[in-house]
């Protein structure tokens, strides 16, 4: 293991020669020249959208390899830390909003919609292995239009989750769709998996659909949260570039009436400095940071930064049910039933379970 890594950055660059059809664990020198470049062109993008003649956010094709290895090499060590940020933000507001994992397996639900490789990931799992040290199961549902990335996200899992938080198992549910368009009857489809859920992440993917869709995202997104079970915890991080500001206002104005707003910033400068969350270049080849900014390959080096301006809310949706999910459960178990997994009621077997009785 490199010594000179971060936690995350040790495991990303397998993630990237992936990302690129490679299996090792290092980029070859020909892999490196190219993540520079795909790297600085993505950052140009999100920072000029559309002009100087370049493309809108919207139009970065993810199917492409130097898009997918661009992105995660210029944004994933800071996205992978700003959800930890996220959750810490949210603790010392309002500690009761965080969940807390349920059941016999100690199980989390988490949905996240553009979820890319899904980085993300990363920061909730620190976020959670610091505070518990039992075995935490997550269902992590993806919401991804491109599946371009699914092994890439699928190596994340393995390769750096697994290794990073070995008390942590992933069991992630794929939904490929667009949200762009009425995707309700396939998210339906999922139903259980998302009613379920306890957090919600939208990372960085509403500033990348034109706002003549917004329409559209809505009703998906008003889909998921009008049949959440239980109270779910809401995480927006976007851009908070001005151009990007129409296409993320909207739906963050139209959530915050339907929640309980826990906290929001139009642009708050995230610097990563101190462990579990530093991000840092050392002078040194195994560092690489170092061989991504530090060195001067084929070209300018581009800059290196260990902070990240975004725009950020998290408000809590109330579960619409009056009754709460552990009074349903009491009740089915009293009725001596269950429910399937396609949702019918059926017995439950009441050899090996807990009897309860009705104190009239
Ligand atoms: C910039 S990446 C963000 C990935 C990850 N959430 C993060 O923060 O690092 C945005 C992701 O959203 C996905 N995306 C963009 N528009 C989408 C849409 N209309 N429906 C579903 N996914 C979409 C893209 O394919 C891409 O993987």
């Amino acid at each position: 293991m490199n010594k000179d890594n971060t936690p995350f950055m040790n495991m990303l660059e397998s993630v990237l020669v992936n990302v690129w059809g490679g299996n090792s664990e290092q980029l070859t020198k020909t892999q490196l020249i190219n993540t520079r470049k795909a790297l600085s062109e993505i950052r140009k993008i999100y920072r000029l959208r559309g002009e100087d003649g370049t493309p809108q956010p919207s139009r970065i094709n993810f199917k492409f390899k130097k898009n997918r290895a661009g992105y995660l090499a210029a944004f994933g060590e800071a996205h992978a830390y700003l959800s930890f940020l996220h959750l810490k933000n949210v603790f010392s507001k309002r500690p009761e909003a965080i969940p807390t994992p349920k059941g016999k397996h100690n199980e989390l639900v988490i949905t996240s919609l553009g979820a890319g490789a899904c980085v993300e990931l990363y920061g909730i799992c620190l976020y959670y292995s610091q505070y518990a040290q039992r075995h935490l199961r997550i269902i992590l549902n993806t919401v991804e239009k491109e599946r371009a990335w699914t092994p890439n996200r699928q190596l994340v899992f393995v390769k750096v989750l697994k290794k990073a938080f070995p008390k942590i198992e992933i069991d992630p549910v794929e939904i490929g769709v667009d949200l762009r368009k009425d995707t309700i009857p396939e998210l339906a489809r999922y139903y259980d998996s998302l009613a379920n859920t306890d957090i919600l992440i939208i990372y960085n993917v509403l500033n990348e659909i034109p706002v003549t869709y917004t329409k559209y995202v809505w009703k998906n997104i008003k889909f998921l949260i009008d049949n959440f079970k239980k109270d779910v915890l809401i995480l927006i991080m976007e851009p908070s570039a001005g151009r990007a500001e129409p296409r993320i206002y909207n739906i963050e104005e139209k959530l915050i009436y339907e929640s309980d707003l826990i906290s929001s910033s139009k642009e708050e400068t995230f610097t990563f400095e101190a462990s579990p969350v530093c991000i840092a270049m050392n002078p040194s080849e195994d560092n690489l940071n170092y061989r991504l900014f530090g060195l001067r390959i084929d070209g300018e080096k581009p800059n290196f930064y260990n902070k990240i301006k975004r725009n950020h809310l998290s408000c809590i949706k109330k579960s619409k049910s009056v009754i709460s999910p552990e009074q349903i459960w009491l009740q089915l178990s009293l009725l001596g039933r269950k429910r399937g997994r396609k949702g019918k009621f059926l017995p439950k077997d009441m050899k090996n379970t807990q009897q309860y009785t009705l104190n009239l």
